[in-house]
C-alpha cells in the first residue's frame, strides 16, 4: 500500500516549499495539485471562458488534458500535452484557478487524476481539498497556515525577486480575497480536516515546519 502525506492550507502559508522538502527527505513523489488547476486556468483564459458561468467553464473543462510526470524531482505539468510549468505562476493564473477550481467538473476530473497518482506512488500532496477529500486516509495531514501579513510578504518577495513589480497592499487584498473564496465554496472549500494537525507557519522557518512534519510522520505512520 502506498503511504501518503496531505498538505492543505490557504495561498502562501509556504506548502510547495514545505511539501518539497518533506518528498525529498522521505523519498516520497511531490505533487503540486494547485498546478492542475493552473493549467486547467491558463486553458480557459486562452480560450475566454468567463469562469462565473458555469456551463461555460464546464464545457470547456472536457476538452482539457492534464497529465503529469516528474523530471529531476521537479513536477512538470502538461496542458493538452504542453509543458505549461513556466506560463503557470502568474497572479492571473491563480486568480483564475481559483474562480474555475469552484465547478464540479473541474474538481472530479482533478481529484481522479490525484486520487490515481496516491494510488500507486507514496506521495506528499499539497493543495485545499487533501486531507478532506482527495485523500481522506492519508497516514498523516497537516494544515499549514500563516497569518495574511506573513503570506503576502513572503508573496511579496517572491515576485520582487523574480523582477516582477507589485505593491505589497494589492497582494494582501487579493490573498484575503483568494482565502474568502477558497473557504466558502459549495464543493470541498478549504478546511482543517478533524485529523489534521495545525501548523502555523508565521514565526517559523521552513525547514522548522518541514522538520516538524517529517517528525509527526515518522512518530505516525
Ligand atoms: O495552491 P495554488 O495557489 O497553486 O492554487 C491555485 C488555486 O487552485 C487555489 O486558489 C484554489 C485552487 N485549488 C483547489 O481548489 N484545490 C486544490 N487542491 C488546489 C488548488
Amino acid at each position: 500500500m502506498s503511504h501518503n502525506i496531505a498538505i492543505d492550507g490557504p495561498a502562501g502559508a509556504g506548502k510547495s516549499t514545505i511539501a518539497k522538502i518533506v518528498a525529498k527527505t522521505l523519498s516520497f513523489i511531490y505533487v503540486d495539485t494547485g498546478a492542475m488547476y493552473r493549467a486547467m486556468a491558463l486553458y480557459m483564459l486562452r480560450k475566454k471562458v468567463r469562469p462565473n458561468h458555469e456551463d461555460e467553464v464546464s464545457t470547456a473543462c472536457r476538452d482539457v488534458d492534464i497529465t503529469i510526470r516528474h523530471e529531476n524531482g521537479e513536477q512538470v505539468v502538461l496542458l493538452n500535452g504542453e509543458n505549461v510549468n513556466g506560463l503557470i505562476r502568474t497572479e492571473e493564473v491563480g486568480n483564475m484557478a481559483s474562480a474555475i477550481s469552484v465547478n464540479a467538473d473541474v474538481r472530479t476530473k482533478l481529484v481522479e487524476l490525484q486520487q490515481a497518482l496516491a494510488a500507486t506512488a507514496d506521495v506528499v500532496m499539497d493543495g485545499r481539498d487533501i486531507g478532506t477529500v482527495v485523500l481522506p486516509k492519508a497516514q498523516l495531514k497537516i494544515y499549514l497556515t500563516a497569518s495574511t501579513h506573513v503570506r503576502a510578504l513572503r508573496r511579496y518577495q517572491e515576485l520582487t525577486q523574480r523582477g516582477e513589480n507589485c505593491e505589497i497592499e494589492a497582494i494582501e487584498r487579493d490573498i484575503a480575497e483568494r482565502d474568502e473564496r477558497d473557504m466558502h465554496r459549495e464543493i470541498s472549500p478549504l478546511r482543517q480536516a478533524e485529523d489534521a494537525h495545525l501548523v502555523d507557519s508565521s514565526e517559523l522557518t521552513i525547514d522548522e515546519v518541514a522538520q516538524q512534519i517529517i517528525r509527526l510522520y515518522r512518530e505516525n505512520a
